[in-house]
């Protein structure tokens, strides 16, 4: 992508706030040694709210009611057979972890009509990706590697589909989806998690301080702000887009958004300018997106 030819447009169409974390937090963990069952937890975790998020939403509109708001005739079958995806992967994982398997929270959900429900498919389910993709490091048994892979494929089929035929975006992004780390990506989450089964495991995550760069524009100075009396001046923000981060020094209250971010993009605080883990990660997240059209100009449709 040529920045010279791009638009430079990029919408901030939500970032993580604050929410009381359901689950006691183990802030002793330590990111390298992540068990394979806690792992699957968190997995399953996203998992029970992504089956809990589309059960709800179909079981709250027909198909009359997906028409009506100018959806297309055949999504609402569609979104069943996602929604039945969702049940079979949250019965493999529950299956897999046996007992002690994290059980469905309750969930509040900012939908209010079929197309709301759509649009935020379209944010959980990449999110979702991203968070599998940051959560591929820490598995070591290979059997649960293939399981994880074969969701994973899954799930971005989902957020293309929801995002290109159903919400007419650009279902596209550069050559490799971005990595959330699981802090990161379970702060995205959360938000909408209310409340979960005190016998629930405890998850190998900490919620983050809230992140905002106001009106995200690529190319332009935005001001950055975090939640907590979080410092940010002096500190780094990692633009994530693929797989290398781009680290801007906050300078002034602010920064630069590189030209480069393609796609689902995201954007996390950190202390450092070479490395983006939840060792160094302060506040976040931020999501970006800059969808591009096949000739490489960012366009919101
Ligand atoms: C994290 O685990 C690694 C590998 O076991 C160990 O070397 C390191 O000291 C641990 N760090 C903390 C903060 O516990
Ligand atoms: C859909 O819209 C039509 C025409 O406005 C209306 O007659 C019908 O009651 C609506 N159906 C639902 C389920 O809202
Ligand atoms: C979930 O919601 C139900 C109904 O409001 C409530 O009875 C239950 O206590 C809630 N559970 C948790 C874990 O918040
Ligand atoms: C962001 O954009 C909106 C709408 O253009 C404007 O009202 C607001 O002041 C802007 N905020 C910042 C921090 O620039
Ligand atoms: C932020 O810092 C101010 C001034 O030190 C203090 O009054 C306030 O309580 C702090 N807020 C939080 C959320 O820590
Ligand atoms: C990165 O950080 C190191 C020390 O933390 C600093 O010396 C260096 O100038 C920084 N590089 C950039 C490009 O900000």
């Amino acid at each position: 992508m040529k920045s010279a030819v791009v638009i430079a447009y990029v919408t901030l169409i939500g970032t993580a706030t604050a929410f009381v974390v359901p689950q006691a937090r183990d802030t002793s963990s330590n990111s390298t040694t992540i068990d394979d069952t806690s792992l699957l937890n968190y997995v399953l975790t996203l998992k029970n709210l992504e089956n809990a998020f589309y059960a709800g939403a179909l079981n709250s509109f027909t198909q009359d009611d997906f028409v009506n708001d100018s959806l297309p005739t055949w999504s609402r079958a569609r979104f069943e057979q996602i929604a039945e995806h969702q049940q079979a992967h949250v019965d493999l994982l529950s299956y897999a972890i046996g007992s002690g398997s994290a059980q469905a929270c309750n969930y509040t959900f900012p939908y209010t009509s079929p197309s709301s429900f759509a649009a935020l498919a379209e944010v959980i389910s990449g999110v979702c990706v991203s968070a599998f993709v940051g959560a591929a490091q820490y598995i070591t048994s290979s059997d649960y590697l293939t399981t994880a892979a074969a969701i994973l494929s899954t799930e971005a089929r989902h957020a293309a589909w929801i995002a290109g035929p159903v919400n007419h975006q650009n279902a596209w992004s550069g050559s490799f989806d971005t990595p959330l780390s699981l802090d990161a990506a379970y702060t995205l989450a959360s938000q909408y998690i209310s409340g979960c089964p005190s016998s629930n495991p405890t998850l190998p995550v900490t919620a983050l301080s809230p992140l905002t760069i106001a009106n995200a524009s690529l190319g332009q100075a935005s001001t950055v702000s975090a939640a907590n009396n979080v410092t940010v001046e002096g500190q780094y923000v990692a633009f994530l887009s693929g797989l290398t981060p781009t680290f801007v020094q906050v300078v002034g209250g602010q920064v630069v958004v590189p030209a480069t971010i393609m796609g689902t993009s995201y954007a996390v605080l950190t202390s450092s300018n070479t490395s983006v883990d939840d060792s160094t990660v302060t506040a976040g997240v931020a999501l970006i997106q800059s969808p591009y059209n096949s000739n490489g100009v960012l366009e919101v449709v």
